[in-house]
């Protein structure tokens, strides 16, 4: 599966939901997460994320988000059309340990 990651936060730049086949991005205030048990690992969203945001979860160290992608998406709601950025996105972006700082 592939997992959303700290850049999204306060980002939220929204093409990879555009691209998904199945619809499996879930939405948050300010971060999108990936429902593990229905990506189909396509592949497709991760070179569309502006911010670079979307890993593999077979990349180094990504327990902690493999874990985060799971447990936000049985709590948010799926979210099916892209939508203008956040207003903090380019501002943002970049900026490291957001899921810290900027998480809502
Ligand atoms: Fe959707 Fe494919 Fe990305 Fe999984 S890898 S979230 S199925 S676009
Ligand atoms: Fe987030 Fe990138 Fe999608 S910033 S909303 S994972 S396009």
């Amino acid at each position: 599966t592939f997992v959303v990651t700290d850049n999204c936060i306060a980002c939220k730049y929204t093409d990879c939901v555009s691209v998904c086949p199945v619809d499996c991005f879930y939405e948050g205030e300010n971060m999108l997460v990936i429902h593990p048990d229905e990506c189909i690992d396509c592949g497709v969203c991760e070179p569309e994320c502006p911010a670079d945001a979307i890993r593999a979860d077979t990349e180094p160290d990504m327990e902690k988000w493999i874990d985060f992608n799971r447990k936000y998406s049985e709590l948010w709601p799926v979210i099916v059309e892209a939508k203008e950025p956040l207003p903090s996105a380019e501002d943002l972006d970049g900026t490291p340990g957001k899921l810290d700082t900027h998480f809502s």
